[in-house]
């Protein structure tokens, strides 16, 4: 029996998560605020907060708590904000709806979307690079390194989001098409997951073989997240998820659903999560969240 329960710690992170956001934003006065109320309106209307808890959480393994890990869990979920309010513009995904909310585009208006999301990438950094991070400035640096090369356009989210657009024009049969769904699902969703995780890590200064499990944990955690995204297109249901479904194949995703189908995919999706689980063994029940919250990752409904 678990005495751990995670489902009331990612709730009460949330509700102290959500009110810390409004520590750091205040508004100009001038016309100018529209884009920091378009930034604000998508960072605080729902999310389930999965990456900051995920920073908190592994932070908290070596000694570190939610407020000398709250710099580093919110700038990540700006981060990921902003690739959330860009995903769904109409050059993209064309999504209306968000966390049960109009999409930034349909709420305000195209360029005030794309001009948010770049505010949220920029401030994400300007929040890393603050003392109040952490008070060791290698650990800072090693940070926004790291948030970069997540992020960024080479093996990052933005090269996995390119790639996830390429991949329109690709069927099942395309050679290599197991390799690229692969490679897609690692860099879209994988490296802000992974990046999560060993930016917990770096706060806690945690010696090089826990890093190794931990990251190992992320790894597994990144690809069966998106697989199970991909699943919830085709069987979610849209008011808890939040968002329009059946879209991915109507868009011709390349996604795990249509090259392996859904009994595979839920498998595979399954065996991830107790490979990272399995990582975690040298952890004792501190770790509960991080195991409970990698099966919450494949048998959530939103
Ligand atoms: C959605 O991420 C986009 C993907 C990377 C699959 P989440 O499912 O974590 O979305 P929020 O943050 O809870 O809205
Ligand atoms: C998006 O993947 C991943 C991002 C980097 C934002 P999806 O396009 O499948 O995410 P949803 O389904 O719109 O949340
Ligand atoms: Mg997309
Ligand atoms: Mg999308
Ligand atoms: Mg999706």
């Amino acid at each position: 029996m678990t005495t751990n329960n995670f489902k009331e710690n990612l709730k009460q992170y949330t509700l102290r998560f959500n009110q810390e956001i409004e520590k750091y934003f205040s508004f100009p006065k001038g016309e100018e605020k529209r884009v920091s109320q378009a930034m604000h309106y998508s960072l605080s209307c729902g999310g389930k907060r999965l990456r900051p808890f995920l920073v908190y959480s592994t932070a908290k393994l070596f000694g570190i708590d939610f407020t000398n890990s709250i710099n580093t869990a919110i700038s990540l979920e700006m981060l990921h904000t902003y690739s959330l309010i860009h995903d769904d513009l109409p050059a993209m995904d064309n999504d209306d709806f968000r966390r049960g909310f109009p999409t930034c585009h349909k709420k305000f208006d195209e360029a005030t979307a794309i001009i948010a999301g770049d505010g949220l990438l920029t401030y994400a950094f300007e929040i890393l690079s603050s003392p109040k991070t952490s008070s060791d400035s290698a650990v800072r640096c090693r940070l926004i390194s790291l948030l970069a090369q997540a992020a960024g356009a080479f093996n990052g989210m933005v090269a996995g989001q390119m790639l996830d657009l390429i991949a329109e024009q690709y069927t099942p049969q395309t050679p290599n098409a197991k390799n690229i769904i692969n490679h897609i699902e690692e860099m879209k969703t994988g490296r802000l997951l992974r990046y999560a995780v060993e930016a917990g890590a770096i706060l806690g200064n945690a010696p090089a073989d826990l890093f190794e499990k931990l990251s190992k944990y992320s790894r597994k955690i990144g690809i069966a997240f998106q697989i199970t995204d991909d699943i919830l297109d085709v069987e979610g249901n849209e008011e808890l998820v939040g968002k329009t479904l059946r879209k991915d194949n109507n868009q011709n995703k390349l996604t795990f659903i249509n090259l392996y189908g859904l009994e595979k995919s839920k498998q595979m999706a399954q065996e991830l999560i107790s490979q990272a689980i399995e990582s975690l063994s040298p952890f004792d029940n501190s770790a509960d969240d991080l195991r409970q919250l990698a099966q919450y990752i494949i048998t959530r409904n939103h």
